[in-house]
């Protein structure tokens, strides 16, 4: 039975002092929930100030990017070692912000993944289609290209490290997010991917969520559909009370 996963991904929102405002508010509205695991992934700078407010509960911490080396002449990176410093368990690779806007390919993404696994951290790595490629039906074409190029020489073993993050360009930051059956036929679709990447029951064990425009109000729908493990969510959890409704929602 795979565990559900909600991914609050702050992208490049929230000072220190702000983000130490977000998780006082944020952690009374979670305290009690047990059947869903919840992750933040604050900016680079907030890592610390969110690791520090979080410790002594379950909630994951994440690193939005980082550097596949683990230190050298790279001005203004991060290592994978500096996320695991500041207390992350996990990090997202290749986000489609990081695909479009800083020309990160599926050879970089596959390096990161691997670099990720190798310190111990769980890559969640984004897949997602333009709105042009599903239009002209090339998304299933897409979406096995970036699954198989970025978890090339990845071992079976490995896997348990994995989640995959399914995120419709189109989708995001729209208002428009996919269908419950739009996600869950990719969803079903990856699945068998993976299996043949990995095996059929490896493939079943890794958690695939949805990311692009979540709200309150969707995640129940999304959720329902059997494939859906859970979700990445944007600006819908930049309010801290906005997102304790989403994570309450996803558990009723
Ligand atoms: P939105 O929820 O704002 O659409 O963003 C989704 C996303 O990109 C999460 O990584």
């Amino acid at each position: 039975m795979r565990r559900r996963v909600l991914i609050g991904n702050w992208k490049m929102h929230k000072t220190a002092g702000e983000a130490s405002r977000y998780i006082r508010d944020f952690l009374p509205l979670t305290q009690n929930i047990a059947s869903i695991d919840i992750i933040l992934a604050p900016p680079f700078t907030a890592l610390h100030v969110v690791a520090e407010s979080i410790k002594d509960t379950a909630i994951g911490l994440a690193g939005q990017n980082m550097h596949w080396n683990s230190h050298g002449a790279f001005t203004g990176e991060v290592s994978p070692a500096m996320l695991c410093d500041n207390g992350c368990q996990s990090v997202i690779i290749g986000h489609s912000e990081r695909r479009q806007t800083f020309h990160e390919d599926d050879n970089t993404i596959n390096r990161k993944v691997k670099a990720a696994i190798a310190h111990h951290l769980t890559a969640i790595m984004c897949v997602g289609e333009t709105r042009e490629e599903r239009d002209t039906g090339k998304t299933s074409d897409v979406l096995s290209r970036q699954l198989a190029a970025g978890l090339a020489g990845i071992g079976t073993i490995d896997a348990k490290q994995l989640i995959i993050a399914y995120e419709p360009i189109w989708a995001i930051g729209s208002g428009t997010p996919a269908t419950p059956t739009q996600a869950s036929k990719v969803h079903i679709k990856l699945r068998e991917h993976l299996g043949t990447l990995f095996t059929t029951s490896t493939a079943e064990s890794i958690q695939i969520i949805y990311g692009g425009s979540i709200t309150a109000e969707n995640i129940q729908s999304l959720l329902a559909m059997p494939h859906v493990d859970g979700g990445l969510v944007g600006g819908a959890c930049l309010d801290p009370h906005n997102f304790g409704t989403i994570v309450s929602s996803a558990t009723n």
